[in-house]
């Protein structure tokens, strides 16, 4: 029997088990036997559980700054929920990960991710407020998941939805994680803010976000399609032109939505759809259950 949904806001976010098992693997080319369709969303899932390990670590050292006005008892409510969330995709992503690793892929943007985070401590350490770069960075990559999120929700069943033709374990993994996401979305940064992070320091961590992001899916999912020997078929090439460049593809859904984050008065709730994430929860509360 499932708990019942509580879904609207973000003062109710849930932590929720998936009713999943990954234990026992997906096809190869999951995504509509798309090549590289398939490869961009492992590329993905592979940086998650390091990176969704560093929102959790860079959440908790702002938390140690809360005080104890109603305010900061709010935050500390939602933080709480907030790991609760991210420590779920982070366990889900290991096990998809291990069996990419039966699948023989090889995941060289997790060890990055580590050896960039190694360099933001070392930079940050002597600084007056580490915890305020840490957060600035993890709002950033949160506003950029957030987007990618709210478009698997927007687009769903329609022709450019990208997970369409997805096997159906996997595309209620990833709808799943897009709608927390789009749950959470204000939880890194209203806790930024209110610790008083500026918007210089927002913006600088956010360029420097999009930057890594895009160059590491990119040389992730180019090795993803180089292990699985479909770099050079034309049809991995028609789907990537088609991503990138098409009437639906990435630049026209994604530049204003993540260029929007420049706005000296963006707030993450200003953006996405939050009816049809809560919609989804709801017609799919067979697939999942509130914990605690
Ligand atoms: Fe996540
Ligand atoms: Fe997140």
């Amino acid at each position: 029997m499932n708990a019942p949904a509580q879904l609207t806001h973000a003062d109710s976010l849930t932590v929720r088990r998936l009713n999943i098992d990954l234990k026992q693997g997906f096809p190869r080319h999951w995504n509509g036997e798309d090549a590289f369709m398939t490869a961009f969303f492992n590329a993905l899932s592979m940086s998650f559980p390091v990176g969704e390990q560093f929102f959790i670590d860079s959440v908790r050292s702002g938390e140690k700054q809360l005080g104890q006005t109603s305010e900061d008892e709010r935050l500390r409510a939602n933080i709480k929920k907030f790991i609760g969330q991210e420590a779920t995709h982070r366990f889900l992503h290991g096990q998809y990960n291990d069996h990419l690793s039966v699948q023989g892929l090889h995941n060289t943007w997790a060890d990055r991710a580590l050896q960039q985070r190694e360099k933001l401590y070392r930079k940050t350490k002597n600084s007056s407020q580490p915890h305020l770069h840490e957060l600035a960075l993890t709002a950033a990559y949160e506003h950029i998941t957030s987007v990618l999120g709210n478009d698997v929700m927007v687009s769903m069943h329609q022709p450019h939805d990208l997970l369409l033709h997805a096997h159906p374990k996997m595309q209620t993994l990833w709808r799943w994680h897009a709608a927390e996401e789009m749950e959470h979305r204000d939880i890194a940064f209203d806790l930024y803010q209110h610790l008083g992070g500026n918007y210089q320091r927002r913006v600088f961590w956010y360029f420097f976000a999009l930057l890594r992001f895009t160059t590491d899916a990119l040389r992730q999912t180019v090795r993803n399609l180089w292990d699985d020997k479909t770099l050079h078929h034309p049809r991995t090439w028609w789907s990537v032109l088609r991503f990138v460049f098409g009437r639906q593809g990435c630049i026209r859904r994604f530049t204003r939505p993540l260029l929007a984050y420049c706005q000296r008065d963006f707030h993450p709730k200003q953006h996405g759809d939050d009816a049809l994430y809560t919609q989804w929860l709801q017609d799919n509360q067979a697939v999942w259950q509130a914990l605690g």
